[in-house]
């Protein structure tokens, strides 16, 4: 198994690329099983998770052409199996996302029931609710899910809960249904905006996108697509995180500020500094102080879950004390207890934790346990003095590409050893 050795303590300097969005590239390489013509996707993220969806696509039936490194040209023209295994779907979730499409094409699918996983319990009843308001059928054999229908039929469906998946599955489902389909309470993430723009330009008719109210008029039939995967925002705030943590000065480029409002926001209010120079890239400044700033997760546009534990880390190296509420995941504090063996001061009780910024860690053993886990510690590491390994960097390389590699290339010390 793979680990990462860090030596902490220098900041980082230089210009670093950011990748496209691995949770937009799962959801439109699940939307070329909506057609039989070819999706053609550019800037896909060379990660693990993407490797992992692509098998899926391909045991199904698919071809998937990779004619260049980060371009996927996906052909669902022959589907013989409707399923997503049990194997699958315990090494990545999003395999749930081949549901809606495989139900809209071909009236049936049956994927493995996704158990708990490191930051929660993660039902998938809002998607499956979703499903049988467009008219399937759907029961529980043998550990599977099962849906089946004629043809959908669009419907509206109010979500309890706002869920990311669960609006992209329906959303594609809702695509070849007969009518009209309203998603009320709906995601609003940038990773929904660029699904539905995928399948607009796949013949769909989708409007409102990035509301919290979706209107989606059902078509006979998709076609083919050419389309470029957004910026990943939350790799983009992982590096704005680097760049804080160790008191560097970055330029991060190939992104998209105006989809991380609320984190570059938060960052701003502890002392960093933070400028856009054009559309498309960050400038994160030396900080001579880094302040406290307490900070709730929230669905789109708030404070996005997925950068509570780099943001942890950082706070850990904060003047003062912050309180982070998470109100997304139920258990997403593993880091936590990583992070007080650097020597870090935190308490944690339900979905809270304090912490009382210290200024400094220290080089630790660690264990990563799941994806955004991983990137604290290494945020962690980088700050820490003297010698930090990484053991189960696996969870790392499932969504972010060679993170040691463009860490390495601004000034970082951390290599990857077995
Ligand atoms: C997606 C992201 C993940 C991110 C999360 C929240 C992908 C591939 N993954 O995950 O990185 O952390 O959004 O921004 O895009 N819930 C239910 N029932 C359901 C569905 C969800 O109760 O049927 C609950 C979940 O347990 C959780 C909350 O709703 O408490 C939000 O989950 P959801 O938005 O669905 O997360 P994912 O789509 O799995």
């Amino acid at each position: 198994m793979d680990k990462f050795r860090i030596i902490g303590g220098r900041p980082l300097e230089g210009r670093v690329q950011v990748s496209g969005a691995k949770n937009s590239a799962l959801p439109c390489m699940a939307a070329a099983l909506l057609t039989a013509e070819t999706i053609t996707l550019h800037n896909a993220p060379y990660v693990r998770d993407i490797i992992t969806m692509r098998r899926l696509l391909e045991d199904l039936g698919s071809t998937v052409l990779v004619p260049e490194l980060r371009t996927l040209k996906i052909s669902a023209h022959k589907i013989e199996l409707f399923e997503a295994p049990y194997d699958l779907v315990k090494t990545m979730r999003a395999s749930v996302l081949a549901l809606g499409p495989l139900l809209a094409r071909f009236g049936q699918a049956r994927v493995s029931m996704p158990g708990g996983c490191a930051i929660g319990q993660r039902p998938i009843d809002l998607h499956l609710h979703g499903f049988e308001k467009l008219g399937a059928r759907v029961s529980l054999e043998g550990g599977d899910v099962v849906a089946r229908a004629e043809r959908l039929r669009g419907a509206e469906v109010y979500f309890d809960k706002v869920t990311v998946t669960g609006t992209e599955n329906l959303m594609m489902a809702a695509a070849l249904a007969e009518g009209m389909t309203t998603l009320f309470n709906a995601a609003r993430e940038p990773e929904i905006v660029d699904l539905a723009d995928l399948l607009n330009k796949m013949g769909g008719r989708i409007e409102g996108a990035g509301k919290s109210t979706i209107t989606i008029e059902g078509v006979r039939e998709l076609g083919g697509a050419e389309h470029t995967i957004i910026a990943d925002r939350i790799e983009t705030g992982t590096f704005i995180a680097a760049a804080a943590i160790t008191g560097g000065h970055l330029d991060i480029v190939n992104c998209s500020p105006q989809h991380l409002a609320a984190v570059i926001d938060k960052f701003r209010e502890t002392g960093v500094r933070i400028d856009q120079p054009n559309a498309f890239s960050l400038r994160v400044h030396k900080a001579d102080h880094i302040g406290s700033a307490d900070v709730t997760t929230l669905p789109h546009p708030g404070f996005p879950t997925d950068m509570q534990a780099q943001y942890m880390a950082l706070m850990t190296m904060a003047e003062g004390t912050s309180i982070i509420t998470e109100t997304i995941f139920e258990n997403r504090f593993m880091h936590a207890s990583e992070l007080l063996r650097m020597g870090a001061r935190i308490r944690t009780s339900g979905r809270q934790a304090v912490i009382d910024g210290t200024g400094h860690l220290m080089g630790a053993k660690l264990l990563a346990s799941d994806l955004r886990a991983s990137a604290s510690l290494v945020l962690a590491g980088l700050a820490a003095k003297g010698e930090t390994v990484i053991d189960r960097v696996y969870h790392i390389d499932r969504g972010y590409e060679k993170i040691e590699e463009k860490l390495r290339a601004v000034g970082a010390k951390i290599e990857r050893f077995r």
